[in-house]
């Protein structure tokens, strides 16, 4: 069942009950009230007709007089009358009903004769007409002598009863329609939200990601919209630094391939060139060779740090020996492109706890950065510092430096500058993933033309 449905279906049910109850207790109350106010007056003016007799004919004989006490009770009331002597044979009748009838079968009457009042609402048998009667004992001294009685017709109250309680109906009726229009409207605002969301989920199942849920309320099914807008958002961005990714790799992979490859064609067509020649063809083949493993190593580990598959081995470290080493590693290649290399940590650092190959590998990566990005005659400074909490290395160097567009983007997988320099673009990356894994921070600064410097905040 649709969602609409329930909830017109839920509305109606809540209302449906609620005009039901009102409806019965609307009923019950205006019956009572009619019929009570009918007993009242009836009770009352019985209660004078008695009270009347007990003073000015309690000593007479009430057969005798009956016919005067009639006129004198009947008079101004349209109520028919009865005079009813101690035994329940009716006496006199102010419509005319035949004396000497016994009436001691009405239970008002029974009551009566007992020495209290007593009403009763029912049918008269003979005209079958809905009646209501009040008998009141008339008394001489304490003792009972006859009973008067006033009987109404309801006819005329059931029938204005009947017309009140049509109406409530027809109130009731008129509420139910609005409510089953009312909340076919107010649910269609809900399910109009869910209906648009479900498309544009459906879209996006379907593999559209530029569709956008349209966001209509500030509810719950808003939110909704913004979160499915943000997935497809964050989805469409993978799905292109996907294909970006995979065309660097390609273009990535495919220089050294065709190096190797033309070395390998022109050595295999003349094997007897000079032993030069070979050497610097094998140099060059190994060289490449290199840069493809280092490629191939840099995706694997890129790929599971994003699974978090890698689990750092942290033990006590003395950072001194390792940036001495890395710095020694190194500076074969700084001396071949001229640029001075400068390692400064002092000898007592104290021990931290991290991950020796891990963070050489963002050292690595760091000074690698540095190199290729410094030309001859400058220099990259390694620096190592402690505050109270943290280890601060700090790798500086006055190369190109990065524009502040750049900047941004860096630490972003597969990001590189434009510059023939630059890689696969995910040194940084990882290097922050590594980092971030130690607790710590990787920072960089820098300056377009100025020169860069990359800041690894540890915790002691
Ligand atoms: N020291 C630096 N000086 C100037 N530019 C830098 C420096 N370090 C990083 N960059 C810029 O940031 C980009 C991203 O660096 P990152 O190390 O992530 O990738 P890469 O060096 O290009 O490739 P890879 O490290 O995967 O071989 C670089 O391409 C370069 O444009
Ligand atoms: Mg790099």
């Amino acid at each position: 069942m649709s969602i609409q449905k329930r909830l017109v279906g839920s509305y109606l049910v809540v209302i449906i009950v609620t005009v039901l109850i009102l409806e019965v207790f609307l009923t019950v109350f205006v019956r009572a009230y009619f019929y009570h106010n009918i007993e009242r007056t009836l009770m009352n003016q019985a209660g004078i007709s008695a009270s009347f007799f007990q003073q000015y004919f309690a000593g007479e004989d009430l057969e005798k007089i009956s016919g005067r006490l009639l006129s004198g009770f009947a008079h101004n009331i349209t109520a028919q009358v009865q005079i009813i002597d101690a035994e329940g044979k009716l006496l006199q009748d102010s419509n005319g009903l035949q004396a000497g009838e016994f009436m001691s079968d009405y239970p008002d009457v029974q009551e009566a004769r007992r020495g209290t009042a007593g009403t009763w609402r029912g049918r008269e048998p003979s005209t079958n007409e809905p009646v209501l009667a009040v008998a009141y004992p008339l008394q001489a001294g304490n003792i009972t002598v006859g009973v008067v009685r006033f009987v109404t017709s309801l006819t005329e109250t059931m029938e204005i009863i009947r017309h009140i309680l049509m109406i409530f109906m027809a109130i009731g009726l008129m509420v139910l329609g609005i409510v089953a229009l009312l909340s076919v409207f107010l649910s269609r605002t809900i399910t109009g939200s869910i209906k648009e969301l479900k498309s544009a989920a459906e879209q996006m199942a379907e593999g559209d990601f530029s569709a956008r849920a349209n966001k209509r309320y500030q509810d719950e099914l808003g939110k909704l919209a913004d979160t499915l807008n943000t997935m497809a958002a964050k989805i469409q961005r993978n799905e292109q630094l996907k294909n970006e990714f995979t065309s660097a790799i390609s273009h990535e992979l495919r220089t050294p391939l065709t190096s190797i490859k033309g070395w390998v064609v022109t050595l295999k067509a003349d094997p007897g060139e000079g032993e030069f020649l070979l050497r610097d063809g094998l140099d060059i083949i190994e060289t490449e060779a290199d840069r493809l493993t280092r490629l191939v190593d840099e995706l694997l580990d890129f790929s599971k740090l994003d699974n978090g598959q890698i689990r750092l081995e942290c033990a006590p470290l003395n950072l001194s020996v390792l940036l001495q080493h890395v710095g020694k590693q190194l500076a074969p290649r700084a001396a071949r492109q001229g640029v001075s290399l400068d390692v400064q940590i002092d000898n007592r650092f104290p021990a931290i706890h991290a991950d020796s190959n891990r963070l050489k590998q963002v050292l690595i990566n760091l000074l690698d950065n540095s190199l290729k990005f410094t030309g001859p005659g400058g220099s990259i400074t390694v620096i190592a510092r402690q505050t109270e909490r943290e280890v601060v290395i700090s790798i500086q160097d006055t190369g190109s430096g990065i524009g502040e567009q750049d900047l941004a983007h860096v630490f972003q997988r597969f990001y590189k500058g434009d510059g023939h320099a630059a890689g696969s673009g995910l040194g940084l990356s990882i290097s922050r993933q590594i980092i971030d894994l130690h607790q710590g921070k990787l920072l960089i600064h820098s300056q377009l033309g100025e020169g860069t410097q990359v800041e690894i905040y540890l915790p002691k």
